[in-house]
Formats: C-alpha cells, sequence, structure tokens
C-alpha cells in the first residue's frame, strides 16, 4: 500500500536523475501501460518527451483520435501520429493464417516504429510501459514449453541505436499502474479499459484482413460496448459478491467483450427486399487471469438491443450471434 501523491514525487525525481537533459521516445499504442508511462515521464521531464503511435488501421472506432486528444490536446504531449493502415492492409492482403497475421502485423509495427524513432536522432532513452507481470513472464519464458500465440508487443530497437531502455513501471501490477494514472489526469474509463490484444482487429476479422471489414467491425464493437456501459449491471440473487465492490455496468461486469467479424454471408430480409450480408459474433467473457474464462451471462434483453442497433445501423452486417463457449476449450480471441 502506498501513498499516491508520494509514489508520484519519488518516480518523478527517478526519471530526472537517470535521463538528465537527454530526450526519451515512448512508442503509445493507446493501452493502458504506455499510456501510464508516457503521463508520468511526461510529468517529470516534459518536451524531452516524445511518443511515437503507431495506428496500423485495426484499432477500435475513434481510438487513434482519442489518443491524440487525450495526449497531443489534454496534457500537452508531443506525439507523433504515423498512418500506416495502408501499409498495414497491403502486406496483409491475402493472408488468411491467424499466426502469420500476428507475425506480419507485429514486424510491420517494429518496422515503422523504427524508422520513425530513427528519425529523431538525438533522444538517447526508450521508454515502455514494462509493467511487473510483464518482467515476470519474459524471465519465465521456455519453461512453459510451446507458446500457443505469439503476443507481441513494441520490440527493441536496432543495436545501432544505442538506446537506454528507461522502464518506469517495471515494479508496479496492474491494478497500480490503473491508480497511478488516474491520479496523472488520465480519463478512469480509459484507465479501467478491458484489455486489447496487440494486433488489434487483425485478430477478430477471421481469415484475411480486409478495411471494408474493418470499418464494419468497428462500428459494430462500438455499438456493443456502448451498450455494456449504458445498461446497469443486475445483481444475481446468491452470487457471493461485496456489494461495495459490485460493477456498475455490463462493461465493469466483464473482463473483455468485443465483437468479431465473420466473413460468411448469409440472407436475410429487409422491407420488402432480400439481403445477402455479413455476419458479426458478440464475445463477452469474465476471467481473473485470462488463462481460463466463463461466458458473460449477458441480460436478453441486453443481448437484443445490441442485435437491434447493429443490424440497423450497420449496413453490410444483417445477423448478430453470440459466442457460449468458455476457454478452455475454445480461446477469448477467436484467432
Ligand atoms: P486468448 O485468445 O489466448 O487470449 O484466450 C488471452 C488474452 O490475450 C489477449 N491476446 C493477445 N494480446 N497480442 C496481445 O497483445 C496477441 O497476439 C494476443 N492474442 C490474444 C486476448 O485479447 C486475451 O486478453
Amino acid at each position: 500500500d502506498w501513498n499516491m501523491p508520494d509514489y508520484i514525487s519519488e518516480a518523478v525525481e527517478k526519471i530526472r536523475a537517470q535521463v538528465g537533459k537527454d530526450e526519451v521516445i515512448l512508442g503509445l499504442s493507446g493501452g493502458v501501460d504506455s499510456s501510464v508511462a508516457a503521463a508520468l515521464i511526461h510529468r517529470a521531464i516534459g518536451d524531452q518527451l516524445t511518443c511515437v503511435f503507431v495506428d496500423h488501421g485495426l484499432l477500435r472506432l475513434d481510438e487513434g483520435k482519442m489518443v491524440m486528444d487525450m495526449f497531443a490536446k489534454n496534457l500537452g504531449v508531443k506525439v507523433i501520429r504515423i498512418d500506416a493502415e495502408a501499409q498495414f492492409m497491403g502486406h496483409l492482403a491475402g493472408v488468411t493464417d491467424p499466426e502469420q497475421k500476428r507475425k506480419i502485423i507485429g514486424r510491420e509495427f517494429v518496422e515503422v516504429f523504427q524508422v520513425e524513432s530513427g528519425k529523431l536522432t538525438s533522444a538517447k532513452w526508450l521508454a515502455q510501459g514494462t509493467i511487473y507481470p510483464d518482467v515476470i513472464e519474459s524471465a519465465g519464458k521456455g519453461k512453459k514449453g510451446q507458446t500457443i500465440k505469439s503476443h507481441h508487443n513494441v520490440g527493441g530497437l536496432p543495436d545501432t541505436m544505442k538506446l537506454q531502455l528507461l522502464e518506469p513501471l517495471r515494479e508496479l501490477f496492474k491494478d497500480e499502474v490503473r491508480k497511478l494514472g488516474v491520479a496523472l489526469g488520465l480519463p478512469h474509463d480509459m484507465v479501467y479499459r478491458h484489455p486489447f490484444p496487440g494486433p488489434g482487429l487483425g485478430v477478430r476479422i477471421l481469415g484475411e484482413v480486409k478495411k471494408e471489414y474493418a470499418d464494419l467491425l468497428r462500428r459494430a464493437d462500438a455499438i456493443f460496448i456502448e451498450e455494456l456501459r449504458n445498461t446497469p449491471y443486475e445483481f444475481v440473487t446468491g452470487q457471493a459478491v461485496d456489494e461495495e465492490q459490485l460493477p456498475k455496468n455490463w462493461y465493469e461486469a466483464t473482463s473483455q467483450a468485443f465483437a468479431v467479424f465473420l466473413p460468411v454471408k448469409s440472407v436475410g430480409v429487409m422491407g420488402d427486399g432480400r439481403t445477402y450480408e455479413y455476419v458479426v459474433a458478440l464475445r463477452a467473457v469474465q476471467t481473473q487471469d485470462f488463462m481460463t474464462a466463463h461466458w458473460a451471462h449477458l441480460p436478453h434483453a441486453l443481448l437484443g438491443k445490441v442485435s437491434n442497433r447493429i443490424i440497423n445501423e450497420v449496413r453490410g452486417i444483417n445477423r448478430v450471434v453470440y459466442d457460449i463457449s468458455g476457454k478452455p476449450p475454445a480461446t477469448i480471441e477467436w484467432e
């Protein structure tokens, strides 16, 4: 247990002592860890920090704008936004294998980040939002045998750049990182968001990734998330929960929730006409550690509303299904 203002001033002092007058680069992903790291480092050294935000075109609806508003506009952080959508889509064209897609997205991400940060020749430090569980996980690599999926994060930079690593969150657990983020002025909803995979919508569009699919999926997903946030959580009798800890809405009551794009067309009717359009699957899970998970028993009225809204508002989708598979044997993501 620690006192937040004291913690922040200590962390700020430590960063200042570490980097002195040097310039620092940070890869901003929009995720909690890199965002909190950016806010903390900016508090410590202001304009000596430059963030590079690579938009791979596989982010959620308005995410790029949200990141720019939050950091560049509200906090006054120097952020370079790279619109790499066309480049990513180009490399993903024709690729259907999930692991191959992950590899391409991971590789391109590092490539774009390296090119951009290579332009910041005066930088001496590379900052990363590494948190304590990441440190533990990488220390244990190899012991667990086969990795099920290759998770990617921003990789290192070429040795020739000789950047030193700045990792101010290395000793913190996720809940501490979140509290720190709120104390640094990041919006509560941003800091308490569900996790989002590095390859983004790339693993939520089954098979080949296309911009057209990503655009449809983003809109369906945003409707689902909006309704989860707007629907009060219902207390289910008999559930052993602490009243104080009771989630306020269904977004808080689930650990991860999202829409998945299925490139399958099915027949529907609209007015006098017949439609032949794509399917969206909704996935919502509850879990402690993401290693095992239950599908969330969302209220039928909520599911019905989300389905109606998606079908009415997202032209191109005429069928919505709900995923009722647990992990194991299913995984949380569909790819
Ligand atoms: P699965 O689908 O394996 O997901 O049950 C477990 C958790 O990991 C996230 N996930 C990823 N995160 N890169 C990431 O950064 C990835 O390639 C990746 N694949 C899955 C997933 O969203 C869930 O939280």
